[in-house]
């Protein structure tokens, strides 16, 4: 019995090899394709390489991997516009050659993405250039386009928001209700209590609260606009421009009318909450909450 019972389980084991040895392969298949998964997430969502900030102040005197792009860039529509314009053979081999050196000295520049300025698509363009075969240039430009927009479309935006926008965190406006200056996430803190705390107050049917509510957020509301000065050399007002003004201005008349216009303060509230705040945040929030994510996730990026 025992026997059979020790055969039989041999013939399973057996009879199963080959789906065993399958299940292995693909799951060793599957683990190789998900490293190679998460590396690209790392490389899209995570922070720019560290040996980039040697080209961008403080460390750098001004942008000088933004100032070398605009070479590369020159070099390479020069030799596109030469080829269009049918320039003589020597033109158009001096565009090409000053652009692949410069594609080879930047390839050089940042070690951590050596990997993305592969030299076949540049020494297949350089052939085609050669050879003269006009069929074949526009398909060979379009690979050396290909490995820009490549390295762009995971890198250009997080560089803009790395290197040219200035950090809110280095911002502070004198608060206007009294105590020393506050920083851009606190005086955004302090005039969102105040202005949430006028419809709370309303709906309690604490009327005096109500306007001492729109009081702290009337004059944090007119303060903003020095914070803007911090980084627009160019005054900006939009978002706080006089038109928002007026909206804050008919709130507190609203508020302060002999019978208090409720309805009128939830509607002015909305429209302000849309024209400045909502709409100030489209346009500002992306470049810190890039930082902010890099910071807050920086294990994973590791
Ligand atoms: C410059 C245009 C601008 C305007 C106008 C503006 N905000 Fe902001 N606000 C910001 C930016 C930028 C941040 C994020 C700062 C950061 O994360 O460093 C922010 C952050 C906030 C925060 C989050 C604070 C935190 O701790 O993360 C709140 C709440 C807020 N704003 C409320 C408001 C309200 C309410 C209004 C309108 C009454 C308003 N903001 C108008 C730019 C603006
Ligand atoms: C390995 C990455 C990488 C490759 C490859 C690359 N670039 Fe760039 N390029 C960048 C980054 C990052 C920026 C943003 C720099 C900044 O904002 O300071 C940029 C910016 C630029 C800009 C300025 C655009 C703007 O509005 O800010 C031009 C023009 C440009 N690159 C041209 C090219 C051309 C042409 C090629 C291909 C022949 C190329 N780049 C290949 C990374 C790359
Ligand atoms: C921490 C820096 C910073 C602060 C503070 C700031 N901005 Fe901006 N803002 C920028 C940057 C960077 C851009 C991108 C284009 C540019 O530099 O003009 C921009 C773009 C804008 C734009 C669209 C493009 C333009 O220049 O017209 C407007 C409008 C604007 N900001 C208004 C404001 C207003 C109003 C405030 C204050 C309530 C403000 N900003 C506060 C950095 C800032």
């Amino acid at each position: 019995m025992k026997r059979i019972l020790i055969l039989c389980l041999g013939i399973l084991t057996l009879a199963l090899f080959p789906f065993i040895i399958q299940a292995c392969a693909s799951n060793q298949e599957e683990l190789t394709q998900l490293k190679e998964q998460n590396k690209l997430l790392k490389e899209l969502a995570g922070p720019l390489p560290a040996s980039l900030d040697n080209f961008f102040p403080p460390k750098a005197q001004g942008p000088v991997w933004l100032l070398e792009m605009f070479a590369l860039e020159s070099y390479f529509s020069g030799t596109m516009t030469d080829v269009q314009q049918g320039d003589s053979a020597s033109k158009i081999s001096t565009n090409f050659k000053a652009f692949k050196t410069q594609y080879q000295k930047m390839s050089d520049m940042v070690p951590e993405w050596k990997n993305l300025f592969p030299m076949k698509p540049v020494d297949d363009l350089g052939a085609v250039l050669d050879s003269g075969d006009m069929a074949k240039i526009g398909p060979a430009f379009g690979a050396v386009g290909e490995v820009c927009s490549n390295c762009h479309v995971r890198n250009l935006v997080k560089a803009h928001q790395k290197y040219h926008w200035p950090s809110f965190d280095t911002v502070s406006i004198a608060n206007p209700l009294g105590g020393t200056a506050l920083g851009w996430k606190d005086y955004m803190l302090q005039m969102s209590l105040a202005f949430g705390g006028i419809g709370n107050d309303l709906k309690q049917g604490q009327l005096g609260n109500a306007r001492k509510s729109y009081q702290a957020f009337s004059a944090l509301f007119k303060g903003l606009p020095q914070g803007c000065n911090a980084c627009h050399a160019t005054p900006r007002t939009y978002f706080v421009d006089a038109s928002v003004q007026a909206l804050v201005d008919e709130m507190g008349k609203a508020l302060d009318a002999p019978v208090t216009e409720a309805k009128k303060v939830e509607e002015l509230s909305g429209a302000i909450g849309n024209e400045s705040c909502m709409k100030c945040h489209l346009v500002h929030f992306p470049a810190p909450d890039t930082k902010a994510r890099w910071e807050k996730f920086a294990d994973l990026f590791k």
